[in-house]
């Protein structure tokens, strides 16, 4: 692949990354990755060409577009896509930018995103600026008063919405923007070991829930995400269910797609899904005798973590914006026979308001964090055990930079 960057911000991401030494050690020894891997400009956009535009990019779950005509619209790495199920029950990840001028279709006049969720029902997607339309396969069908000029059949021997390269595992949607990137699932091997079990494709999504501006780096999201350590202070009377001295980490693999821990729930009737801790809605059918008694924490970076426990999973889609900006989109899948359960409404009502607590917290903290990583004094560690998963992220980054650099060094 070509990358777009000029010679000035390789000079200047050549320096943000001269000293890298320990950033991939054991805790014991580990440094972080310089500041200015979260904060600055260019190496966002040397970022947006290592890792956004290479890599595979989670948006969804099959099951947030379950019926044909399904369409969910979505703007990730700055390009606007819609995620959907086609008239033969396919799911297809294609651009949204209108193949006459460029509008994106989801977008000005036809914009209908909310904070709840965006699905539209639709044979067609409909450009609102003059209309073009288009089959779900991305076909254009219709261009209105265009005969005079180019008749539309020979318009829609050769107008097509650009597909996108895309794989699902275990119901998750995955997009590549590179058309000869290798496929996901060899590099996801602990995952999908982890996964057998739990029947993520059929799982019910709930409806999800979109955070826009959210001021931090997403990898200082992964990061808090995946560190149990501040759980203790941050979420006092919150975690108490998984308590971060219950938490276990392996190691990382070069190659390795997934960055993830279990932490051992303090007992099998133990729920971090509830207001007090308690397991209030049925285990997902399926599940290990280890895995009843655990949270399993992932992260598939860039863009998805999950946390895994008994009762439920939820999955955090990030969508960076900037090297300080992202949005967030979460989806809460639970087994169909708990959704359909008496009561379900109220104890998905209580565990929302529960965890936005939660939620809360760790924004406050992540925005927090994101400003001490802009002082000068910003600093490369000690770490806890605790905090075994951020070297693994950084040797995953580390990896995806300097595969780049090398290729641009060329
Ligand atoms: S830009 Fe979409 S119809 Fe003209
Ligand atoms: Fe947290």
């Amino acid at each position: 692949m070509t990358t777009q960057l000029d010679s000035g911000v390789v000079a200047r991401v050549r320096a943000i990354l001269g000293d890298l030494d320990h950033c991939t050690d054991p805790v014991a020894t580990a440094r972080l990755l310089p500041r200015e891997v979260y904060t600055s400009e260019e190496f966002w956009r040397f970022e947006k060409e290592a890792i956004f535009y290479r890599e595979w990019l989670c948006v969804g779950h099959v099951r947030e577009v379950p019926e044909p005509g399904d369409q969910l619209p979505l703007t990730v790495a700055g390009e606007p896509v819609v995620l959907l199920r086609d008239l033969s029950g396919d799911v297809r990840v294609m651009s949204a930018v209108c193949q006459h001028r460029g509008h994106p279709i989801f977008d000005g006049v036809a914009e209908k995103k909310t904070d709840t969720g965006c699905l539209i029902k639709n044979k067609r997607m409909v450009c609102p600026y003059h209309n073009w339309q288009y089959e779900l396969d991305g076909r254009l069908v219709a261009a209105p008063s265009m005969t005079e000029t180019v008749p539309v059949k020979r318009l829609r021997e050769t107008i097509r919405l650009p597909q996108i390269k895309t794989e699902i595992f275990h119901g998750l949607v995955f997009i590549n923007f590179d058309p000869d990137a290798k496929p996901l699932a060899p590099t996801l091997a602990l995952l999908d070991e982890e996964l057998q079990t739990w029947g993520l494709d059929e799982l019910v999504p709930m409806p999800f829930d979109l955070r826009r501006e959210l001021a931090w780096n997403w990898k200082l999201h992964h990061d808090n995400a995946l560190e149990p350590y501040h759980t203790a202070y941050v979420h006092r009377g919150v975690h108490e269910a998984a308590p971060a001295k219950n938490a276990r980490f392996g190691e990382w693999t070069p190659g390795d797609g997934q960055v993830m821990h279990p932490t051992y729930l303090t007992s099998e009737d133990a729920s971090l899904a509830s207001a007090d801790g308690g397991r209030k809605s049925i285990i997902i059918p399926g599940l290990g005798t280890e895995q009843r008694k655990r949270v399993m924490f992932a992260s598939v970076p860039p863009l998805l973590f999950g946390i895994f426990q008994p009762t439920m999973v939820s999955l955090s889609i990030l969508l960076p914006t900037g090297p300080g900006t992202m949005d967030l989109r979460r989806v809460n899948l639970y087994p169909k026979s708990a959704v359909e359960s008496e009561g379900f409404d109220e104890v998905y009502r209580i565990y929302k308001e529960r965890k936005q607590v939660a939620i809360d917290q760790d924004a406050a903290t992540t925005e927090a964090l994101q400003r001490g990583y802009d002082s000068r004094f910003a600093p490369r560690g000690p770490l806890s055990w605790m905090e075994g998963n951020i070297p693994h992220l950084n040797a995953w980054l580390i990896e995806r930079y300097t595969r780049l650099l090398e290729e641009i060094a060329q």
